[in-house]
């Protein structure tokens, strides 16, 4: 398809921040894509412009009502260069799937695509080629109305901003402490839970803080009706290794379809390794620490990619997860997914999308 797409680009470049100190989304590259939606002409006006603050009205409805979306994910450099997508096509059919949560209109994801792509290959100097870095992408969609009436916003603006990240948590691919939360829940069935919506986000931050001065990254979730099955961990969803079998907790429309989520169970099937989508209680849990049977937990998600956990603090108990160290098993899905995303391995599952 032919899109026409305005470029403007910048008459000054910033400059790069050493691969060492990137961090996460910390800095941003010289150009971003923005594209504005009215009831008339619906999506239009898609351009690349240089990075620059953006003005609204105070009384924008994403202010007051928090009508927004996003999604996250991620470009590579490989050794030969390549510019590398990791499944963006999930993305942008996420953003659609939360939109229609939010009651945002859908954006056309093959324009999305295309202008990600170019926008990429304007800044393609600020891809990272350092192990462990990559370029974060966040596409994101506002409700720009100004209007005080709590109902949807007739005006929006859609863009995709781009930061050269390091790792998501300070542990790096350490081990990270996570406290399971029993007081505040994240969400219920029939909620936004499914949606990546910026509200999710801001509801988790008090149980976050809180579990950060005792030294958690993050805190799992149990479900919000029973308080007892366990859903999914701040910015990850979440796997356990019980006996030789990997669960994780099935998508019951409070938690997040995360593409690295999905992708780690293609892979232990394309591996026969045993997985189940289910249920899975906290009591199950204990009980698989108690007979030795719990050998690994880890997270998964774009910005933190595969999180092994080394420690979850539970009920008033601490249970400590293979010693507190990487399993074999966290490891290798580490290494196989970073390697395919990277172009070391053979992307076997169809995964990579080339920029240009
Ligand atoms: C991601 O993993 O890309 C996310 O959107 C999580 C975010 C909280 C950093």
């Amino acid at each position: 398809m032919n899109y026409s797409l305005d470029i403007e680009r910048t008459a000054a470049k910033k400059q790069k921040p050493a691969a060492d100190r990137l961090g996460f989304g910390k800095y941003y590259t010289d150009h971003m894509f923005i594209m504005d939606y009215d009831e008339e002409q619906g999506w239009h006006r898609p351009r690349i412009i240089p990075y620059q603050p953006i003005s609204l009205d105070p009384a924008a409805k994403v202010f007051h009502y928090g009508q927004t979306v996003f999604e996250g994910l991620k470009a590579y450099r490989t050794a030969d260069q390549r510019l590398l997508l990791f499944r963006p096509q999930k993305n942008f059919r996420r953003l659609n799937q939360s939109s229609a949560r939010l009651s945002i209109p859908s954006i056309d994801e093959e324009l999305a695509l295309h202008a990600l792509k170019q926008l990429i290959l304007i800044d393609q100097d600020w891809i990272p080629s350092k192990k462990g870095t990559s370029l974060y992408i966040r596409p994101f969609i506002i409700a720009t109305e100004p209007s005080l009436g709590a109902s949807s916003s007739t005006h929006y603006q859609f863009m995709i901003i781009l930061s050269p990240v390091g790792s998501y948590y300070a542990e790096g691919i350490h081990p990270v402490k996570i406290h399971v939360e029993t007081e505040y829940v994240r969400a219920v069935k029939g909620g936004t839970g499914m949606a990546k919506t910026a509200g999710n986000y801001a509801g988790s931050l008090r149980a976050q803080d809180d579990a950060a001065v005792n030294g958690f990254a993050q805190v799992l979730w149990l479900d919000g009706v029973h308080r007892k099955y366990i859903e999914e961990v701040g910015s990850m969803n979440v796997f356990f290794k019980i006996n030789g079998k990997v669960l994780t907790p099935a998508l019951n429309g409070s938690i997040l379809d995360g593409v690295v989520r999905n992708s780690i169970l293609e892979l232990l099937q394309h591996w026969n390794i045993p997985v189940e989508e289910r249920m899975i209680s906290i009591d199950e849990l204990h009980e698989a620490y108690d007979n030795g049977m719990l050998e690994e937990a880890f997270g998964t998600g774009t910005a933190a990619v595969i999180s092994p956990i080394g420690e979850l603090h539970s009920l008033g108990r601490r249970l400590v997860i293979h010693g507190g160290t990487t399993g074999e098993l966290s490891a290798k899905l580490y290494d196989t997914l970073t390697g395919i995303q990277l172009g070391e391995l053979q992307d076997e599952l169809g995964w990579m999308v080339q920029v240009s």
